[in-house]
């Protein structure tokens, strides 16, 4: 049973448009009943990795039905050759042996995303018992940002009182340079586009239009500059995307405090699009809303990649993982 009504209308969509999602992460409880909640719901095929027999035997004593899933471990898998050959072949220039690769291809997140890359599955979602960095590296060597040396970035659904906010980037880019921090807004613009909220984007900072001086405040308007010129090229200029920076989070979000602070800025008092100056910012603020301010938090979903993997946190629950599935099917129709 799916609480929040914003997650239950991602699981209509993914119905209606059928992916196949790979979780690497078979070993846990929440990843099983997620898997049982995503199947009864009709939402998408999943297949897991793992024990074949201790999962199925979690089905079977908690009375959930295995029909549409498939259970497959790695090690016994007729397609482990298959995978090992392609992760050596990809990564063979960036000194990768044979016998390195034939390991790798073992580690569960390796497996997965080898998965998506020969086209037997659409998305990932592991990271319930992974590190980011764990679950978001293979991505990276092997699905590879979509943009040629583009980044790749990520964003958090935020929900208050189940008004969706795209936050970003609170998972990956640790402190990006004025190039990342433009690429980290269109990226969300077009995220917040695909998953139906309104593209206002605004750029965050400690300072409004100028109030206050630092080289930090310089590199958000750098950045602001960098995005507001993208947006008028043929890739963005019909999207309907806005964005305005710098602005502190007030002015971005409350309409009183932005006719003060940012009269006639099309996104102030609107925003709902929030781009971090860096990860300390955005990381330390989604925590802080999920734990005191009654958000509900869905990411890090990664964004700009070729293909969606995505990350859990480690404290997640079953509902959580049912979201980050949803919304991985969604960003798959792409
Ligand atoms: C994401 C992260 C793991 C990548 O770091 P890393 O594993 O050390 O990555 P490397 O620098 O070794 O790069 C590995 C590959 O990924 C690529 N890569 C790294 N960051 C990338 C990005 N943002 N976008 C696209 N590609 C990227 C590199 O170019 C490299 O490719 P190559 O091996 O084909 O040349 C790192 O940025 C990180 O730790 N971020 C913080 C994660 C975190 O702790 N978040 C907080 C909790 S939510």
């Amino acid at each position: 049973m799916v609480k929040s009504k914003y997650i239950t209308s991602l699981l209509a969509k993914a119905k209606q448009n059928l992916k196949t999602i790979v979780l690497p992460e078979g070993e846990d409880v929440r990843v099983l009943e997620a898997a049982h909640i995503i199947t009864e719901e009709g939402a998408a095929k999943i297949i897991i990795l793992g024990n074949v027999q201790e999962m199925k035997a979690h089905f079977a004593a908690n009375g959930w039905s295995t029909d549409g899933i498939e259970f497959i471990k790695p090690e016994e898998s007729p397609r482990l050759n298959e995978y090992t050959e392609l992760l050596y072949e990809l990564r063979k220039e960036k000194g990768l042996t044979k016998e390195d690769a034939a390991k790798l291809a073992l580690n569960y997140n390796y497996f997965g995303t080898l998965m998506i890359k020969s086209g037997h599955a659409d998305g990932m979602v592991s990271g319930a018992n992974h590190s980011t960095a764990d679950t978001v590296r293979p991505a990276l060597q092997i699905i590879k940002a979509a943009k040629k040396g583009g980044s790749a970035s990520s964003f958090f659904i935020m929900l208050s009182n189940d008004t969706p906010y795209i936050f970003s980037d609170c998972g990956v880019i640790i402190n990006p340079t004025d190039e990342e921090l433009a690429g980290i807004a269109l990226n969300a613009a077009q995220t917040a586009i695909l998953f139906g909220i309104e593209p206002n984007v605004a750029m965050l900072s400690f300072s409004t239009k100028g109030s206050a001086k630092s080289d930090e405040v310089d590199k958000v308007k750098r950045a602001t500059q960098i995005a507001l010129e993208a947006l008028k090229t043929d890739e963005y200029k019909d999207l309907g995307i806005r964005l305005d920076g710098e602005l502190q989070a007030d002015a971005a979000l409350d309409a009183v405090v932005a006719a003060k602070k940012a009269p006639g800025s099309e996104v102030a008092g609107k925003a709902r699009v929030l781009i971090f100056p860096n990860l300390e910012a955005g990381n330390i603020c989604y925590k802080l809303l999920q734990r005191l301010g009654g958000c509900e938090a869905y990411g890090p979903i990664l964004q700009g990649l070729n293909a969606p993997v995505n990350d859990l946190s480690r404290g997640c629950f079953a509902e959580d993982i049912v979201g980050a599935i949803a919304i991985t099917c969604l960003q798959a129709t792409k």
